[in-house]
Formats: C-alpha cells, structure tokens, sequence
C-alpha cells in the first residue's frame, strides 16, 4: 500500500486544486486500489498538529476549475520551525512524529518560497518529499515559472484594461497597485500587457522627478491620461541606499497604507492632472486558474506522481525551456528569482518607452 500525504501551503493562488487534481488523479492511474492519499489541513499547520483526512478518489473531481484550495493553507514562517514548545518539542519533530503517524512514503508539499525552504528541511530530516511550485508572484529560484502566476496576470491585466478607459475619459493618472511580494514579476508582465506607460519595481528602484517628467512628456504630446504600474513591493531610489534597519524604521512611518497612494502623494503636487489609485489586492489570487495554469499544473501534478512512482523523492517540479523536470529541494531553498534589470522582458518594455522611473 502507497501512502501519500498532500498539503498547500503559503498565501493560496489559482491551480492549487487542479495541481492537487494532477497528483492524485496519475497516482490513482499507477496505483490503482493499491493508494491512500490523505489530506493534510491548512499547510504545515495541519502536519504539525495531526490534522487530516483519507481523501476517496470522488474527492478529486470537479476540481480543475475550481479557486483556492480544498486544503485549506496557512503561513508557517520557516524560522519558527526549529522553536520549542512549552514541552521542548520543535514544530519539526512534531511534523516528523506525523509524518510516521500516517506512514507517509512521500509528503507533497504546494507552496512558494517558504513553504520549500521547510520541504528542504524535512527532506534533510530523512522525510520523503516533493515540492510543487505555486505563486502568483513567480519568485521560485528553479522553475522558469510557477504556477498561479498567469492566471493572476490575466486578472491584473484586466484591471488596467479597464483603468485605461476610466483614466482616458478622466484624464487621469492612475497609480495600480500590483501583487507580488518583493519581486516585480508580475507587475513587469501585467505593465506590458495592460499598456502602462510607467513599471515601478523593487528591483528598479525609483526617482519620484522622473516618473513626473514621463508624465509630463506624456502631457506635451496631447496624452491626457496615463498608467502606472507600481509593484506593491516597488521601492524609492532613497530607500535602496538605505540599510534594512533604516528602510524598515522609515517604512513603518510611511502614512500612506501602500506604495501606490504614496506615489499619488509623491506626484500630486508635481502633475496638475487628478490622480487616483487603484488596488486590486486579493482580486488577483480569486477565482478560477486560466487554462496555461490548468495545462501547467496538470503536467506539473502527473510528474509529481511519476516521481513518487519511481521512488525518486527530495525535488521540486520545474519548468525548464518547457520541459518538466526535477530540481534537487536543496537548489531551491532560500533563492528568490528576482527581475533583472537587464532581462529580455525590461529590455523590451525600455524599447516600447516604457519608463521605469530609474
Ligand atoms: O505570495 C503571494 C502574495 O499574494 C504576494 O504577492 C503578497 O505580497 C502576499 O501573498 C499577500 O499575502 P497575504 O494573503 O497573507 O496577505
């Protein structure tokens, strides 16, 4: 008998289900009635303490299309794994202790960066683990994309398609807000496909004078209205000179509740144009996974499951120049994929005009 634990884990995204779909479905193929899948609740939460179910193969259906997670998930921050309880127990002996409880011969894990820095510990522990990579904000150090990210892009870019024909009838600037912790990935993407003329990411960090000469040119040439793309992560020319104690002191003062309205006060005084904001938020983590994310993570589900087949345990799922193949956990582990500021896709949006504010 094959037993196989499941959890999702991190902030959720759209393929969470339809990846767990993949998984169980080609494990069901392989091994037949020879299977028991269990269900483990809201993420490491649930292995810590001892929550899950036995999930039946009808527990599996209907969920291609469906948002969020049937596991629910939870944020277990990775440095508060190896902490005692009151009884001198880590969080990491507890998930060892049921880990056996179960008789898991393997542990799926679907989560982002966090999520695989714990799966790489437990593997290390001598648990048998598979990571699959989910994340609207495409920060996996491995895989040339995870899934959650396009489907977010697809509602992000909406969300500016929409802007762009309020703020033509206004002319307005509007400032949108874009998800995507401290990568700008998505907001890189979303920029390009919504037509925005200003991308404001982490890794690129801004000058407030040359964001508003853009909007100026932009106003000499008859353009009434603009776009800004900011990265929710996006930050000041100022602040990267600062040192992370400085940056997190000045940040905390920060009156404004995000980058975006901070943008709208830097540039208020500068544009005579109105100037509004836009946060999409949690809008871009909702609903259904478009149809690249069902094909992703189907592919990405059936391979973890041939894996496990093969008794090869201690990798992530990637996609790599469209293949899928298997990451060491330990490559992955602790590395964000950031923007580069030379990368084929700012190098393009440079080429459009497409100011950056650097
Ligand atoms: O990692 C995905 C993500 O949506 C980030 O883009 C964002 O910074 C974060 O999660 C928000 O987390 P929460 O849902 O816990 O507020």
């Amino acid at each position: 008998m094959k037993r196989i634990g499941i959890l999702t884990s991190g902030g959720d995204c759209q393929g969470l289900n339809s990846a767990i779909r993949g998984v169980a479905k080609a494990l069901y193929e392989h091994f037949g009635a020879d299977l028991e899948i269990y269900g483990i609740k809201n993420g490491y939460h649930g292995l810590i303490n001892g929550v899950y179910r036995k999930m039946e193969p009808i527990d599996f259906s209907g969920l291609l299309i469906r948002g969020g997670t049937i596991l629910g998930t939870s944020r277990q921050p990775f440095k508060t794994m190896q902490d005692k309880d009151k009884d001198g127990v880590t969080k990491v002996e507890k998930m060892k202790k049921n880990y056996k409880k179960m008789k898991l011969d393997c542990l799926v894990v679907l989560g982002g960066n966090g999520t695989h820095k714990t799966a790489n510990l437990l593997s290390e522990e001598g648990l048998n683990v598979i990571g699959l990579p989910k994340t609207i904000d495409n920060d996996l150090w491995g895989t040339d994309m995870t899934f959650g990210f396009y489907s977010a892009l697809n509602v992000a870019t909406d969300v500016i398609d929409r802007i762009h024909t309020t703020a033509t009838s206004h002319s307005r600037v509007f400032i949108v807000e874009i998800m995507g912790h401290k990568v700008g990935w998505l907001t890189l993407y979303a920029g390009i496909a919504g037509g925005a003329d200003v991308i404001l990411l982490p890794e690129i960090p801004y000058d407030i004078d040359s964001v508003n000469r853009e909007l100026a040119k932009r106003a000499s040439i008859g353009k009434s209205f603009s776009i800004i793309a900011v990265a929710e992560g996006a930050i000041s020319k100022e602040e990267a000179a600062m040192s992370k104690k400085e940056f997190k002191k000045h940040r905390a003062k920060m009156k404004q509740p995000s980058i975006a309205y901070r943008v709208a006060d830097e540039l208020r005084d500068k544009h005579p144009n109105e100037i509004r904001v836009c946060v999409p938020g949690h809008f871009q983590r909702g609903g259904s996974p478009c149809p690249y994310d069902r094909v992703l993570t189907t592919r990405i589900g059936t391979s973890a499951a041939q894996l496990i087949a093969k008794k090869k345990y201690g990798y992530m799922i990637a996609l790599k120049d469209n293949e899928i193949v298997p990451v060491p956990l330990k490559d992955v582990a602790g590395k964000l994929k950031v923007v580069t500021p030379d990368c084929n896709e700012v190098v393009t949006a440079r080429q459009m005009g497409i100011c950056f504010g650097d």
